[in-house]
């Protein structure tokens, strides 16, 4: 069966057996006579074979993301992130699956994984990505069950071997300074490179440092401590990064507190710290909102906090009175449920139609209404590009610095009221605020 695209990229034709008839595919319908459904069902196997094939494909491949239910199925996971990763020496798959709050992972070895990867491609996810060094293929399920396909060049070239070693210039860590504890926390090979499932990682935490040290907010912190927790830390990698970078590279009397809902990682990450015999980095058990800490940060921080335990991080930051916040926020749901609850701005319908533009503007509210927020309580804030959007499309960075009282911008706060009635909803972080905010919008 030949396929071609049509003007756009998101069509096919299937010009050997039905000429000039485009289809979807339609694994529900009923309706369509013999051929039509041999040729759907091809079609089906057509894309489970380019994802199939494209995450098997040793050495090309970057990560695939599965997410979005499709409409009227249900599903376990809210998403399923399969990336390559080196154990031991050998390829595997990593295939890691969000429940929303957590994520399971398990680790198969290349040859072993086709497999697992049609499980994935049996649940009903909407949104399937690919990415690969040579190209990006994307396959978004319709409302009404339609695979649409689209494969890419990627933006951006493959990262250049000269480029790397730019970039590697401007990173606040690196193998030079930083090579006991890029190996301590496994970034580093022990003759001394990153290793290659490490690299997004690496660039990752790099970024981050980056930017909150391009906030100036440290040489403050000369000669006194310095507070820090990282919530949602997860895996820790920013919290040994922030720590070894504000304590070791900095030589500040840094005290890093990591905070996490997963009792295994903390326990493995205060092993490490241990070994390391850094005394000054600890890591707690619980919920972000239940977190009380002895001594008040001076900076919060939070990597791709679920949902909104971005917003918990958030007010525990501007209830702290924290010199500086930086959220870099994850996917968010909260709002979006309001908005499929109030009728849709008349001037935003044909926007809001479209699914993934509605998601998108959901993102886009919920990190406006939170940025508006810090601003009215005082921060001096911007969003800004973290990491280029092939790594993540969670690229966003909330970057918040205390520099007044709170409440003391009208402007701000009739911005705020304007955008809450267009929109008809409620953000989250308003109403964990309480009357400490709402007063200001009397
Ligand atoms: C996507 S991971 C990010 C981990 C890490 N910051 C990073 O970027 O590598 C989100 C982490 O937040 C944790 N988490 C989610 N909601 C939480 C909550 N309400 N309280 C504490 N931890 C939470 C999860 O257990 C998970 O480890």
């Amino acid at each position: 069966m030949d396929i071609h695209h049509r003007d756009s990229p998101l069509f096919f034709s299937v010009n050997s057996v039905v000429k000039d008839f485009f289809i979807f595919y339609d694994g529900h319908s009923q309706k369509e006579p013999k051929l039509f459904r041999l040729i759907i069902k091809n079609m089906e196997i057509d894309y489970h074979d380019k994802v199939r094939a494209r995450i098997l494909s040793n050495g090309d491949f970057v990560r695939a993301q599965f997410s979005g239910t499709q409409k009227g199925a249900e599903l376990k996971w809210v998403k399923v992130i399969i990336r390559p990763i080196e154990l031991k020496g050998i390829l595997h798959l990593q295939f890691s699956y969000f429940d929303g709050l957590k994520d399971i992972s398990k680790n198969y070895p290349l040859e072993k994984s086709a497999a697992q990867i049609d499980k994935v491609l049996s649940m009903p996810f909407r949104n399937i990505f690919v990415e690969t060094m040579s190209g990006n293929l994307q396959v978004n399920i319709s409302k009404k069950g339609k695979a649409l396909v689209n494969e890419r060049k990627p933006e951006t070239l493959p990262v250049h071997p000269d480029l790397a070693h730019n970039r590697e210039k401007n990173r606040l860590l690196s193998a030079e300074n930083a090579q006991p504890f890029l190996e301590a926390v496994g970034i580093l090979t022990k003759d001394g490179r990153i290793k290659a499932d490490m690299q997004r990682k690496y660039k990752q935490i790099n970024e981050f440092l980056r930017l909150l040290d391009e906030t100036n907010s440290f040489d403050d912190f000369k000669g006194k401590p310095l507070h820090v927790v990282d919530f949602g830390c997860g895996s820790a990698y920013l919290t040994f990064a922030v720590y070894y970078y504000l304590h070791d590279i900095l030589d500040l009397d840094a005290h890093v507190i990591g905070v996490d809902l997963k009792e295994e990682l903390i326990e493995r990450h205060r092993k490490k710290a241990k070994e390391l015999g850094w005394d000054q980095l600890t890591f707690e058990v619980g919920y972000i909102s239940d977190f009380q800490p002895k001594i008040i940060p001076d900076v919060v921080v939070a990597l791709h906090a679920c949902d909104t335990a971005t917003d918990d991080a958030l007010l525990h930051g501007i209830r702290w009175d924290s010199k500086l916040i930086v959220c870099a926020p994850c996917c968010q749901h909260e709002l979006q449920e309001q908005m499929a609850h109030v009728p849709a701005p008349t001037a935003m319908e044909s926007v809001l139609g479209h699914n993934i533009l509605f998601e998108r503007m959901g993102d886009i509210l919920t990190d406006t209404f939170r940025a508006a927020i810090l601003r009215i309580m005082g921060y001096r804030t911007d969003i800004t590009q973290f990491v280029p959007i092939e790594h993540t499309g969670k690229n966003l960075m909330i970057r918040s610095l205390k520099t007044s009282p709170a409440g003391k911008n009208e402007q701000h706060i009739e911005e705020y009221k304007n955008l809450k009635k267009f929109w008809q909803v409620t953000p989250y972080l308003e109403k964990i605020l309480g009357e400490e905010y709402a007063q200001y919008l009397k």
